[in-house]
C-alpha cells in the first residue's frame, strides 16, 4: 500500500500545530519536512529547532528532506531525536557512505534524493546501503510546481536495479503530485508519495489523501 506524506511546506505556518493534527487525523502516513538553506536551493524554510518541536508533537513518522549544501550540520541531532526518515541530495557530493552509515546505525532510515536532471544511475553504487531513494519530480526549492514526467522512466530503471540488490528499497516521489499524476506512480511501484499544494489547497485534507491513495483504481494506464 502506497504511503502518503503531506509536505508541510504548503501548510499554514501560523497554525502549524492545527495543520499537523489535521493531516494526521485525515490519514497521513508520514509527515514530510522540507529543509532549505537558501544555498543549495534559492529558498529558505526552517531548521533544527522546528524539526524538534514537530517530532515531539507528531504521532506519525517524520521524513526530513534536506535540501542543503551541508547535510552534516544536521545529522547528529536528527539521529539523536530518532527522526524516522532522513534524505540528503546526491548533488551536494557530500560524504554519502559515511552519512548513510551514521543514520542507519542510529535507527534512522537513510535516503538519497536526486534532482530531475540527475541520472538515476549515478546512485547505483550506493543502492545496497540505502533504505530509500527520493526522486524529485520538480526542481527542488518551491511547492506548487508542475510534475515532470521524465521521472517515470527513472523510477522504472531504479525498480529493476533495486530488485536485484536491495529489494526492500523504498522509492519516494516528491513534487507536483496530485490525483492526475499519482495513478501512474503507484502503478509503477512508488512506495511514498509526497504532496504539498494538492493536499493543503483546500480544507478537506481527508478527501485529498484518500484520492491520492486510491488513485490506482481510477488509472487508465
Ligand atoms: C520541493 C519540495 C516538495 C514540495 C512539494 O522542493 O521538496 O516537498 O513541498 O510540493 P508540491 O506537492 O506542491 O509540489
Ligand atoms: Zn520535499
Amino acid at each position: 500500500m502506497v504511503k502518503i506524506a503531506p509536505s508541510i511546506l504548503s501548510a499554514d505556518f501560523v497554525r502549524l500545530e492545527n495543520e499537523i493534527n489535521k493531516v494526521q487525523k485525515a490519514g497521513a502516513d508520514i509527515l514530510h519536512l522540507d529543509v532549505m538553506d537558501g544555498h543549495f536551493v534559492p529558498n529558505l524554510t526552517f531548521g533544527l529547532p522546528i524539526i524538534k518541536s514537530i517530532k515531539d508533537h507528531a504521532s506519525i513518522p517524520i521524513d526530513v528532506h534536506l535540501m542543503v549544501t551541508n547535510p552534516e550540520n544536521f545529522l547528529k541531532e536528527l539521529c539523536e531525536w530518532k527522526i524516522d526518515y532522513v534524505s540528503f541530495h546526491q548533488e551536494v557530493n557530500s560524504k554519502e557512505p559515511k552519512h548513510i552509515k551514521l543514520l542507519k546505525e542510529n535507527g534512522v532510515k537513510a535516503g538519497l534524493a536526486i534532482n530531475p536532471a540527475t541520472p538515476v544511475e549515478s546512485i547505483f553504487p550506493l543502492i545496497s546501503l540505502l533504505d530509500f531513494v527520493l526522486i524529485m519530480s520538480v526542481n527542488p526549492g518551491f511547492g506548487g510546481q508542475s510534475f515532470m514526467p521524465i521521472v517515470y522512466e527513472k523510477i522504472k530503471t531504479l525498480k529493476i536495479f533495486a530488485a536485484k540488490i536491495n529489494p526492500s528499497l523504498e522509492i519516494e516521489v516528491d513534487g507536483g503530485i496530485n490525483d492526475k499524476t499519482a495513478p501512474k506512480l503507484i502503478s509503477i511501484g512508488a512506495d511514498i508519495l509526497v504532496a504539498g499544494s494538492y493536499i493543503f489547497a483546500d480544507d478537506d485534507y481527508k478527501t485529498k489523501i484518500q484520492l491520492l491513495r486510491n488513485s490506482k483504481s481510477c488509472s487508465t494506464i
